[in-house]
């Protein structure tokens, strides 16, 4: 049996380095393998937070052009934007109907936000039950997330099981989903320490590059102790940024240097400037790719429009079988 992967991320931002190991690169990588895979950019769901209509536009390419120059084939991958498949918000309404206030209360999410100050929306309220569609809607066997969207696809797991049993059906599929392996990749920090996010000002765009990306990397937080004195390089935020570009071998030599401390030992301005060069490194070929891409926004836009009408072919069966269960066809 062919599996379908499906993800999907907000454009409410230029993608940072946590967006790129924790998400895109997995879902990269998944396009390479056997089953079918579709990806997509949630502009319905920037919507709860965003209000900028003429920078979502540029969002929305700005994000689509990231996974092509990062290297998504959209031969072996479905890419599209999810308000081209009105569908899903039908469905998000007859899955709204058959799930519980109390199920969306206990959103992490939804509670974070309003601990954190944001008034919140309906919207934001019932982001999970319009996510249930994304995923739902496509017959969706594994969505690969990162791990702040666990609850949500449990969530989705619940209300495709509330939709059947009431109709005693079995229109929608029970995902499963797929975590990203290393520890590492699950929780990139940000400058100051804390998880990357565009939300807490923290973060480094993967195509940052030059006296700007030399600026970021210089802030990343360190203390002041002068680089004879020996130290543990797990203590250290700049450690777990370099880990995710440098070859084992490299890496070790650097720990090695700070544990030891002495003469020979690399100061922090050392370490984040092998971090710098090793970001501008790794995303070299990409930022070559994403000029060519912007150049060229015909060629994304019939990208996304192909992505597009294979998506909501498969939409409409699925939202099609849905009516039929509830007895509105
Ligand atoms: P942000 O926190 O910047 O708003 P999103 O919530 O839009 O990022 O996340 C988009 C995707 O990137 C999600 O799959 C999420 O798990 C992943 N992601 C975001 N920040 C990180 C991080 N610091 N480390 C690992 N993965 C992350
Ligand atoms: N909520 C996800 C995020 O913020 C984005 C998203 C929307 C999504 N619909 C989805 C992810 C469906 C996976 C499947 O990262």
């Amino acid at each position: 049996m062919v599996k379908t992967h499906l993800s999907g991320i907000q454009p409410s931002g230029l993608l940072h380095l946590g967006n790129y190991f924790g998400a895109i690169r997995q879902h990269i990588a998944l396009s390479e393998q056997d089953g079918e895979h579709f990806y997509f950019i949630a502009d319905y769901h920037s919507l709860t937070s965003f209000r900028d209509a003429e920078r979502l536009r540029e969002l929305v390419r700005e994000t689509a052009i990231t996974y092509l120059a990062c290297g998504l084939d959209p031969e072996k991958a479905v890419l599209w934007r999810q308000s081209d498949v009105p569908e899903v918000t039908e469905i998000q309404w007859l899955l709204s109907t058959v799930t519980g206030m109390g199920l969306l209360e206990r959103a992490h999410s939804f509670k974070d936000k309003v601990a954190n100050g944001v008034k919140p929306n309906v919207g934001l309220f019932t982001y999970p039950i319009l996510m249930a569609a994304d995923i739902l809607a496509y017959d969706s066997d594994v969505v690969p997330v990162g791990k702040d969207q666990v609850q949500h696809v449990e969530m989705t797991q619940d209300i495709a099981g509330y939709f059947n049993r009431n109709y005693n059906t079995e229109v929608f599929k029970r995902p499963e989903m797929l975590l990203a392996k290393s520890e590492s990749m699950q929780k990139v920090p940000g400058i100051d320490g804390q998880k990357m996010s565009k939300s807490y000002g923290n973060d480094i765009w993967i195509f940052e590059e030059g006296k700007k990306l030399k600026k970021l990397v210089g802030k990343i937080v360190t203390d002041s102790r002068p680089p004879e004195e020996p130290k543990d390089p797990s203590e250290l935020f700049v450690f777990d940024l370099l880990a995710l570009f440098l070859e084992a071998d490299e890496l070790a030599d650097w720990k090695t240097k700070v544990e030891a401390g002495g003469v020979d030992a690399p100061g922090y301005g050392h370490l984040k400037m092998r971090l710098k060069d090793a970001i501008e490194e790794h995303f070299a070929e990409a930022r070559e790719k994403r000029l060519e891409l912007l150049a060229n926004p015909k060629v994304v836009d019939d990208i996304l429009a192909a992505g597009a009408d294979k998506a909501r072919a498969r939409a409409r069966e699925v939202r099609d079988r849905a009516l039929h269960a509830c007895g509105l066809r």
